[in-house]
């Protein structure tokens, strides 16, 4: 008999999914613009760029929320390594890899004290503390050009963070793909999607 635990608080949900539709629309929006060729729009280019810097804005809000959140709930301890993170990786990699077909115990059950493993935990570190606030403050130079008028080894320093936001955009997206995958993995492939909803993780 599978039992839950309640792990994902309300205020969780509504960062969470919040912020899934608005890195969805800031990647659609994205690809578009990247990739427009006038004769073959995805989508108009004005729209792309005004959903783009609307989805922005309300993204850089919604972290805003998320870290503060984390800040005065005990969901922030959740996102702090622990002492042998490094070897936890690999115990957990190995699982995935091999324990995982042979019906082995998870190495790091879940629990109200400890509901990410050791990959969710670093993956999940490395994105919201990494990724996004430098796709967030790249964002706002590239929204106020006016903030960053000087040369980086001779090239304008706007050249310079479009390449970095361009590549943490895609982080973003490997990430969204890896995360969806892993999500599948739970009791069954779609509990980890109906935790997000209910806020109880079913566990065996
Ligand atoms: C369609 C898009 C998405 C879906 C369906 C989805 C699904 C889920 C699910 C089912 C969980 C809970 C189970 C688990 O931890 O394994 C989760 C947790 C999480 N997701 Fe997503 N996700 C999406 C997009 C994103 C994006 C774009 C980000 C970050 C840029 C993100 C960051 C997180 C984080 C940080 C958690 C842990 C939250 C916490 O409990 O503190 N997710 N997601």
């Amino acid at each position: 008999m599978n039992d839950k635990v309640y792990l994902y608080p309300v205020w969780i949900r509504m960062w969470h999914w919040t912020n899934a539709c608005l890195c969805l629309l800031l990647i659609i929006t994205g690809i578009s613009m990247q990739y427009s060729d006038p004769s073959y729009p995805m989508m108009r280019f004005d729209w792309a760029v005004s959903i783009h810097d609307i989805a922005g804005i309300l993204l850089a809000v919604s972290y805003l929320g998320f870290v503060i959140g984390n800040l005065f709930t005990t969901n922030g301890k959740h996102y702090r390594f622990r002492k042998g993170i490094i070897k936890n990786l690999f115990i957990q990699a190995r699982y995935y890899a091999f324990g995982i077909f042979k019906n082995e115990k998870p190495p790091f059950p879940i629990s109200k004290e400890s509901k990410f493993n050791p990959l969710q935990k670093f993956s999940y570190i490395a994105v919201m503390h990494l990724i996004v606030p430098v796709v967030i403050i790249s964002g706002i130079f590239l929204f106020f050009p006016v903030l960053l008028n000087l040369e980086i080894f001779g090239n304008k320093a706007l050249h310079t963070t479009d390449i970095i936001h361009v590549i943490m955009g895609f982080f973003v997206s490997l990430f969204l793909l890896v995360h969806l995958y892993f999500c599948t993995i739970g009791c069954t492939p779609v509990s980890n999607f109906k935790s997000m909803f209910t806020g109880y993780h079913e566990r065996h």
